[in-house]
């Protein structure tokens, strides 16, 4: 090969293996052996030359562009597969770490509570039920003993829906279900009521216009106040510990006679007086008492065969006794931080 071309070769070769990527590539192959680039150039020479010259040249040239192209796609060889390898560890996963786990949710913490009510109630032999958040006034009130002009009618900030035709409230109270429960069935009845209720009420630390009861009803033959007393006191020694003393006192609600309130011994200081209990040493868990007689007769009960029990109580009340909540709108600010305290759930 004459000196002009063992010059280019040379230098084509060593360019060549400079060559990094797809866009190098494509460069050099245009410089040398495109249709302006330097082997054609050098062949363009050949016309001068004489026959004999011309053929010898010719061969040259030919073995010369051969070489190029085969190193070029030997380059070209090498380069893909380059990338590929950087791209497959690029994109590679080391299946040997340890996996993510997904955030898994937990149950409201007023979901909880009801069902740990429920469940215990269903131990002592009552059903859980449920019943619509709107309800009849009738139902909220009338039936219950409540009439229409009874000062005890405002003791629920009752927001009403509809005063039209009939009067519709978002039910104040789960006590509405006594009087639906009683209607549908024949005694016996032991029922717990879980549900939500509202009030036209201002919010506070201890106050919700939307919050939880669980009403509680059982009649049947023969049934007395120490039925009440005892399967309420067996209710808090399982929610809040077996050495919990209870406490009742007379209270009023138009719907029982005689009424009661239960108070249980402070869970925080024993009964010895602390924040929570406002240095009571006592803390109100529930209202309850015997139906009246007024309410057995509108549901169309027997009141000489039948007596029975009934109590009212706030779930977020016994979520805030157990857990030491302080603030009751917590339970609804949807804040997970507040919130997965009480589960599983991951922020
Ligand atoms: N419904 C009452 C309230 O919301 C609570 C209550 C008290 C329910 C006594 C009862 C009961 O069933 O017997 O304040």
């Amino acid at each position: 090969m004459s000196g002009i071309l063992s010059d280019l070769s040379r230098d084509a070769l060593s360019a060549l293996a400079q060559v990094t990527d797809e866009a190098g590539l494509a460069g050099w192959h245009r410089e040398m052996l495109g249709r302006k680039g330097s082997l054609t150039e050098a062949l363009k020479g050949l016309a001068e030359l004489d026959a004999d010259a011309r053929r010898a040249r010719g061969r040259e040239l030919n073995a010369l562009k051969q070489e190029l192209e085969v190193a070029f796609e030997s380059r070209q060889a090498a380069i893909q597969s380059e990338l590929l390898d950087s791209r497959l560890l690029a994109e590679s996963i080391d299946v040997s770490l340890p996996g993510r786990k997904p955030a898994v949710g937990s149950l409201h913490p007023i979901t909880s509570m009801i069902r740990e009510v429920s469940e215990i109630f269903a131990h002592l032999g009552f059903q859980t039920v449920e019943g619509p958040e709107v309800e009849l006034a009738e139902y909220s009130f009338d039936m219950l003993n409540i009439p229409k002009d009874h000062p005890a009618r405002d003791v629920w900030d009752t927001i009403f829906i509809d005063t039209d035709q009939v009067e519709i409230t978002l039910r104040p109270h789960t006590s509405p279900m006594q009087v639906r429960t009683m209607l549908q069935q024949e005694p016996p009845v032991r029922v717990v009521v879980p549900g939500r209720t509202y009030r036209y009420e201002a919010q506070d630390a201890t106050h919700e216009w939307h919050f939880h009861q669980i009403e509680g009803l059982a009649i049947d033959r023969a049934i007395t106040m120490t039925d009440l007393k005892g399967t309420l006191a067996e209710f808090a020694r399982q929610m809040f510990g077996a050495e919990r003393k209870v406490r009742f006192r007379c209270d009023f609600f138009p719907f029982v006679e005689p009424g009661v309130d239960m108070s249980i011994d402070c869970p925080f200081c024993g009964g010895r007086g602390c924040r929570t209990c406002k240095n009571s040493g006592w803390i109100e868990l529930l209202g309850a008492g015997m139906v009246h007689p007024n309410v057995l007769a509108n549901v169309g009960y027997d009141a000489d065969a039948y007596t029975g029990w009934a109590f009212g109580m706030g779930v977020e009340r016994l979520v805030m006794l157990k857990y030491n909540v302080q603030d009751i709108r917590q339970f609804y600010g949807n804040d997970l931080r507040f919130l997965s305290q009480f589960g599983r759930a991951r922020l």
